[in-house]
This record gives structure tokens, sequence and C-alpha cells, in this order.
């Protein structure tokens, strides 16, 4: 059993918007009813982002503002929901950080040059953070345009993000999405040789994406993010022992630092029900569940003290409406009331979900949480 305790987690209340059930919820504050929002919820399931993509690349997106906001705006308002996700990429640090990547249709991403040794690591830039500022105008346009409070009286919640360490060390190392993580784990054990060629590589590569990581969140907290949600979306890949070992440490220090900046933190992983508890660890005040867990579990193995986010299974989009409602339902009858449940899906949203089932699932969350 995990032994290190952590002190209770409310930083205080953001200056931003307390006004929002979505921030209320991440300090585990009461709300009127449970707020939502989906992961990847502006993407190619929606035909207003397809018209965009139409005349741009994803990377362009990402780095021109109008566009970005208007992608981020678009899909918060169609569907309703109580937050909005910047429109960015997890990989848009490795740019300043001195590794070249694109996106190749059906493939994903794509790193031409992965990191396998101790030198490409020493190369990395930490000191040109700046160049990201786009993502902070974005941020900026998304913050004016929602600065009113909506028709119900609820203020719209901000949500920046990054990746975590060891996911986005998995990009960088495997060059592409991966499936059993062969040469980032080669990496991360090489670390606890001492003396071997490469044992300096992972703890140097961790630290040098914590400082990046931390910049580049502070920029998006003052430029108007709420709250900021850090991706581990490949930790599930690890053992318990060796998450603790090579991946907690970084990731705490990234946790914390984002906290101090007076934003709640959300740490989102998939397939984690057994890292869950040592997840907690990292002192994040929402931890995002994926959907193999039930919600009640997930959320008793991390205790009151943390609000979760989750965590309807994703492909349920596809269900006849009388299952996906009752599964919405089974999820909030499992939070039961408790402050804290933000409900969200266990992962993305994939292409071909029906846009309408997802406005739907907002009407029934707020329907059945009141
Ligand atoms: O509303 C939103 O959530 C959109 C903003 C967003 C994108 N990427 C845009 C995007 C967010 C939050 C991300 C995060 C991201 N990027 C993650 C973590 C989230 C997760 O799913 O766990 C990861 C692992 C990445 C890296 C990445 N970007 C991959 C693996 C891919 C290919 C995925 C695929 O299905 O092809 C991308 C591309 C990407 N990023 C798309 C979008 C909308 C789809 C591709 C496109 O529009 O061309």
């Amino acid at each position: 059993m995990d032994s290190i305790t952590l002190p209770p987690t409310s930083p205080e209340p953001t200056p931003h918007r307390t006004g929002s059930r979505f921030v209320r919820a991440c300090l585990r504050l009461p709300v009127d009813t449970t707020p939502v929002w989906f992961l990847r919820q502006a993407g190619r399931y929606m035909p207003e982002y397809m018209a965009v993509r139409k005349h741009h690349s994803l990377l362009d997106i990402c780095r021109t503002p109008e566009i970005a906001a208007e992608v981020t705006i678009t899909a918060a308002e169609r569907l309703g929901v109580d937050a909005a996700i910047i429109f960015a990429d997890l990989l848009l640090p490795f740019t300043p950080m001195g590794l070249d990547f694109e996106f190749l249709a059906g493939e994903g991403p794509v790193v031409h040059a992965p990191i396998r040794t101790a030198e490409q690591v020493r190369a990395l830039r930490t000191d040109r953070v700046d160049e990201l500022a786009y993502v902070s105008h974005s941020i900026e346009r998304v913050a004016a345009h929602f600065s009113s409070p909506r028709p119900d009286g609820d203020q719209l919640g901000i949500i920046g993000f990054c990746g975590a360490p060891f996911t986005l060390a998995s990009y960088m190392i495997e060059g592409s999405s991966s499936r059993n993580y062969i040469e980032t784990k080669k990496l991360m054990y090489a670390s606890s040789l001492a003396g071997s060629p490469e044992s300096t590589a992972w703890p140097l590569l961790m630290e040098k994406l914590v400082t990046v990581l931390t910049a580049y969140a502070q920029q998006q907290v003052e430029a108007g993010a709420d709250v900021i949600q850090v991706f581990d979306s490949w930790a599930g890949a690890l053992s318990v022992t060796d998450y603790r070992e090579y991946c907690l440490p970084a990731t705490t220090e990234l946790v914390q630092r984002i906290r101090s900046l007076g934003v709640p933190v959300i740490y989102f992983g998939v397939d984690t029900a057994s890292l869950l508890p040592t997840m907690r660890q990292t002192g994040a005040d929402v931890l995002g569940l994926d959907w193999r867990t039930p919600l009640d579990q997930g959320w008793q193995s991390i205790g009151s003290g943390h609000a979760v986010q989750g965590n309807l299974d994703p492909i349920t989009l596809f269900a006849p409406p009388e299952v996906l409602r009752t599964r919405v339902a089974e999820i909030l009858t499992q939070a039961a009331g408790r402050p804290g449940h933000i409900f969200n899906l266990g992962h993305g949203i994939v292409p071909g979900t029906p846009v309408e089932n997802v406005i739907q699932v907002v009407k029934w969350v707020r329907e059945l949480s009141k």
C-alpha cells in the first residue's frame, strides 16, 4: 500500500471564475447541476471542425489563435457544455525544445529523429517556451468571448492543458504512438544502472519536460485558463512500481508547480485502475477516470479528498438512446451527488460519433443531476 500521505488539496479558489460550476466542482464546492464537458469535444466527429480542417492543417489551426479560438468556442457552444478546452495538441512544446514532428494522415504524430541517447536529451532546449505564445493568445480570445455568464447564470470554465512527462517522453522516444513502449522503458530502466552510458538520459529528460511544461502552463493561466488538465494518456502502460519509481516524482513536481499558480489541476490517464492511488500522490485536485473502472470504485480508491472526472465509455455514444441514457444515469448514481464530480467520457470522442448523441448526454446530465 502507499505510505506517503499528502496534505488535503484545495488551492485558493482561482480569481478567474468561481461563478463556474465546472471550476467549483474541481474545488469540491457545491454545484446546482453536475458540470459536463467531453475529452476531444472539438474534433473530427464534428462537421463544423471538418469544415475548418478542409482548409487548414491541424498544426495551422493550433498555431493561428483566431482559428483555434473559433474551433474551441464553436464546439463548446454547439454542445452546450460547461467548459471549453483550448484547441491545441500535446506535442506542440516539442518544436521550441528543438524536436521536429508532423502529423501524418492516418498515422498520427511522427517525430523524425526520436530521442534515444543522453546526448540528444542534453541538446533539448528549455529556453524558448515563449514561442508557444500562440496558445495563450487563443486562450485570451476564448476567455474574452466567454467573459459574461450564460443565460442560466453560470460562467463557462476554460481549460488549458499540457502533456505529462511520461506521455510526452514516450512520443519523443518512440517517435510515434506505441504498443509496447520498448525504447521508452529501455531509457527509463537505464537510469537505474549507474555508469551505463545512458543512465542520465531519463532523469534529465523528466527535468527538462517539467521546466518547459510549467512555463507553458503558466502562460496559459496568465492568459485566462481556469484549470489545467495534465494528460498522461499512456501512463497505463506502466506497472505501479515503475510508475512510482520513474514517473511519479516528475509528475508530482509538475502538478505542484501548476497548483502554486492558483489553479486546480486535473490529472488524466487511460487504463489506470491500478495506478489511481499512486496518481493521487501527485496532489492533483481532480483525477480523470477511464471507463474501465466503475466511478464509485475509482473514487473510493482515491479517497474523498479529491474530485473525479469521468467516465462514460466514448463508444457508448454509438448506442441506442435507452442504453446511452441508462449508462449516463448509472454514472450519476455512482457519483451520488457528492461534491467534486465532473461528468466526462473515459477517453476522447472518436470520429463518426453522432453529434446529436453528445448533445443529448449534456441534457441528460443536467436533468438527472438537478
Ligand atoms: O477538443 C479537444 O480535445 C481538441 C484539442 C486536442 C487535440 N489534441 C487536437 C487534435 C487535445 C486536448 C489533444 C490532446 C492530445 N494530443 C492527446 C491527449 C488526449 C488523449 O486523447 O489522450 C494526445 C495523446 C495527443 C497526440 C495526438 N494528436 C495524437 C495521438 C493524434 C492522432 C489521433 C488520431 O486519432 O488520429 C493527434 C491529432 C489530433 N489532435 C486531432 C485533434 C482534433 C485529430 C487529427 C486531425 O484533426 O487531423
